[in-house]
């Protein structure tokens, strides 16, 4: 970046100029303060900027304070006006940027020339509003000029708005005057960390929460679900998790049974736990409105649902019909949401799904709550109407939820599933992108999604696999499967009225395809966990896209069927045409069973070390004790590796309790190979056996397993 070295102790500079100036569509140009709060991060705000008005963020968990004046060559800088029903920010941007982000988009990766609504809407199949509002705001956007260097930029803002990703980037909001942060970095990827600097990071999640899962709305009776658990076993597909969505419930009241389908939820549990899979539970925000209903009746004395204009209870409709809401805004309702699940907890839930929380209110405007709704706040928040807190209503409930489940499993590590979020999210939940389509082209979409997801700072994320609504088929439930070891967040989930999609439904065929993609899974687990810490301490992504590999090739800045797996693998998948690669000597890694004709190319980047384990059923049989290392050697015969290691439940590797451990492969002479492990950081000392799996064009050669003198020799 470029800056100037003399730094002013002066902190706020006005920029007078443009005062009353007005522009061709009638909005008026006003003044703005502006300032540098760290190295490369600069604050912007219009003049009269009423801070009770859009602060506190709920995006950025920084305070941001002004400690040096902007630099005269700043090169991103937004430009703020109004007209009489909205505030307006203008930036420029210099030729040649590629623009990504904007959180959960449909469309291409590249976002140049595109348009998106920020208001948290329930798509069913994306078929609203041409797809362009979805369940999750990010006033985000990500630039990559031509030469690499990248900038970032935030529109700290709630309210409704609308992103016009043309030069000037136009945000145009429904609300008063907001904040805009720019971060300056010379790469994405440091654009992405001081993201998650800024918002927070994902916290590392269980280990289980990264296996395969499967869902279907709804697995009904509890023999069914158990069904499915035997079936996994019987068929040798690994799974960790089977969901329970709303079908569970007495008449869709949450934290209810229901007593016929599910009278033993607590038994249900613990024989999904003698099978080594876990239970996760929906929880939705509609409460019925039924008197007779502790949840409704607890929720009414307490005071906690949102109001509409007039001050009363709002209600609309939702599954369970007329509906109350929680009024997640006041930290007294909050407190007594996340009590709500001390008790569901006990019953050996594992995770908690919170679906529905845009609010979606069938009966509602677009689908949603009166844009004058009450939302009454408390503590740091200051009251306001449901057009400041619509986008936020979903991450104030997941906040409330993982505190509740927190509370009820001090000693676990918590996980949620939410369909609406906001910029900063990832902090509480991971996320799907709600209801897709089961269609060849949502079955490719999925990639840009997932990684415009992770470039918008929500690393663990993916689509419902095989597609939700509309029946899925052989040949695409095949192609979709065989994406499944590459989606951070893994899950096949099906609509109510459609086909059957478990791996098995459609014969031998699709259930092979999809048993070798999910071994593939979890025969990389050393590495996907250890791609999981990463993003947990950086805020990189998981899925990342191809142009990361070389940020300055102009021609992986479009490519969305290829992708990257953290920075060593590539992934190609079956049906990519002519995808752009990046340049160097990655090779392909040989899985077994591979020439099924579905799964995807994986190749290995050089000087590149993978550490993959043996082949388990569930990650409770995970173990790091035998590693195979797939090794790329570069032209000067070395390769370089990581993996992180820990109980991959509780709270030990906060005080140490792992093991970060980095390898270095070196070709000492024609086929021998000596292996260097190092202790990176943790407390733990494993005993490990290690054997390498040296890569080359003809396939792979393996050494012997050992334990120590790592010098091993390799038939080439
Ligand atoms: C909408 C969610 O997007 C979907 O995944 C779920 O199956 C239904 N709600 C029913 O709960």
């Amino acid at each position: 970046m470029k800056r100037s070295n003399i730094f002013l102790a002066v902190i706020l500079i006005y920029v007078a100029t443009a005062c009353g100036h007005k522009e061709m569509d009638n909005s008026v140009l006003i003044n703005q303060k502006e300032g540098l709060v760290a190295e490369d991060i600069a604050v912007f705000y219009p003049d009269q900027f009423d801070s009770v008005q859009t602060l506190p963020s709920m995006a950025v968990i920084k305070d941001l304070n002004f400690t040096n004046a902007l630099p005269g060559d700043w090169a991103v800088k937004p430009e703020f006006s109004t007209t009489d029903t909205s505030s307006i920010v203008r930036i420029p941007f210099p030729k040649g940027t590629d623009l990504y982000g904007n959180g959960e988009v449909t469309g291409p990766l590249r976002r140049n020339g595109t348009e998106i609504k920020l208001w948290n809407t329930d798509n069913f199949g994306y078929g609203k509003f041409d797809g362009k509002q979805l369940y999750q705001a990010h006033p985000w956007v990500l630039g990559v000029r031509p030469d690499g260097s990248s900038f970032g930029i935030i529109a700290d803002n709630t309210y409704r708005q609308t992103f016009e990703l043309k030069n000037p980037i136009t945000i145009t909001s429904q609300g008063p005057g907001f904040r805009v942060i720019v971060i300056e970095k010379d790469n994405p990827e440091d654009v992405l960390k001081a993201l998650a600097d800024l918002t927070g990071k994902m916290k590392l999640p269980p280990l289980w929460a990264l296996g395969y899962q499967q869902s279907r709305y709804s697995y009904y009776p509890d023999s069914q679900v158990r069904e499915i658990a035997q079936s996994f076993r019987e068929k040798q597909i690994p799974c960790d998790v089977i969901w329970m969505d709303i079908n569970y419930m007495d008449g869709f009241r949450i934290f209810t049974f229901d007593e016929n389908g599910f009278p033993d939820p607590k038994k249900l549990n613990d024989d999904l736990h003698s099978m080594n899979i876990k239970a996760v539970y929906m929880i939705d925000p509609g409460v019925k409105r039924d008197s007779s209903y502790t949840v409704y009746q607890q929720g009414s004395a307490g005071n906690h649902w949102v109001q509409n204009a007039e001050g009363d209870e709002f209600n609309g409709e939702v599954w369970p019909g007329q509906c109350a809401f929680p009024d997640f805004t006041r930290p007294e309702t909050r407190e007594w949401w996340a009590g709500l699940y001390q008790d569901f907890m006990k019953l050996g839930i594992d995770g908690i799904w919170n679906d529905m929380n845009e609010p979606a209110v069938f009966d509602g405007p677009e689908g949603s709550m009166p844009f004058d709704n009450i939302h009454r706040g408390g503590g740091d928040l200051p009251a306001g109407e449901h057009i400041r807190y619509h986008n936020v209503y979903g991450l104030l409930m997941v906040k409330a939820s993982r505190e509740g489940i927190m509370k009820a499993n001090p000693d676990l590590r918590p996980f949620i599933l939410s369909r609406a979020n906001y910029l900063g999210g990832q902090r509480y939940a991971a996320t799907w992108s709600g209801d897709n389509v089961s269609s060849e082209a949502h079955m490719k979409m999925s990639i840009p999604m997932t990684i415009t997801l992770g470039l918008s700072g929500q690393p663990f994320n993916g689509p419902d696999i095989g597609g939700f609504t509309g029946d899925a088929n052989e040949e695409l439930l095949a192609q979709w499967m065989s994406l499944a070891p590459y989606y951070p967040f893994c899950r096949n989930h099906s609509a109510i009225d459609v086909v059957r999609q478990e791996p098995w439904s459609f014969g031998k065929k699709t259930e092979d395809v999809s048993r070798t993609a999910v071994n593939r899974r979890y025969r990389m687990m050393p590495y996907l966990y250890t791609l999981f810490h990463e993003a947990s301490i950086s805020g990189l992504p998981v899925m990342r896209p191809a142009f990361f590999a070389d940020v300055k090739d102009q021609k992986l800045r479009k490519e969305e069927e290829a992708f990257l797996l953290g920075d060593k693998l590539l992934v190609i998948p079956s049906w990519a045409k002519n995808p752009a690669l990046p340049k160097g000597d990655w090779k392909s890694i040989p899985f077994e069973h591979e020439d099924d004709g579905y799964q995807a190319t994986v190749k290995l980047k050089d000087a590149s070390i993978v550490p993959m384990s043996k082949l388990i059923q569930s990650t409770e049989e995970y173990s790091t004790d035998s590693l195979t290392l797939y090794v790329n050697i570069n032209e000067d015969g070395k390769a370089e590796g990581e993996l992180y290691n820990d109980a991959g439940q509780g709270y030990d590797y906060q005080s140490g309790g792992y093991e970060w451990l980095q390898f270095k492969v070196s070709n000492k002479n024609g086929s021998s190979y000596s292996l260097e492990v190092n202790k990176k950081d943790g407390s733990w000392d494993k005993h490990h056996t290690y054997r390498l799996a040296i890569v080359n064009e003809g396939g792979v050669s393996y050494s012997d397993w050992k334990t120590e003198d790592l010098i091993f020799s390799v038939n080439n």
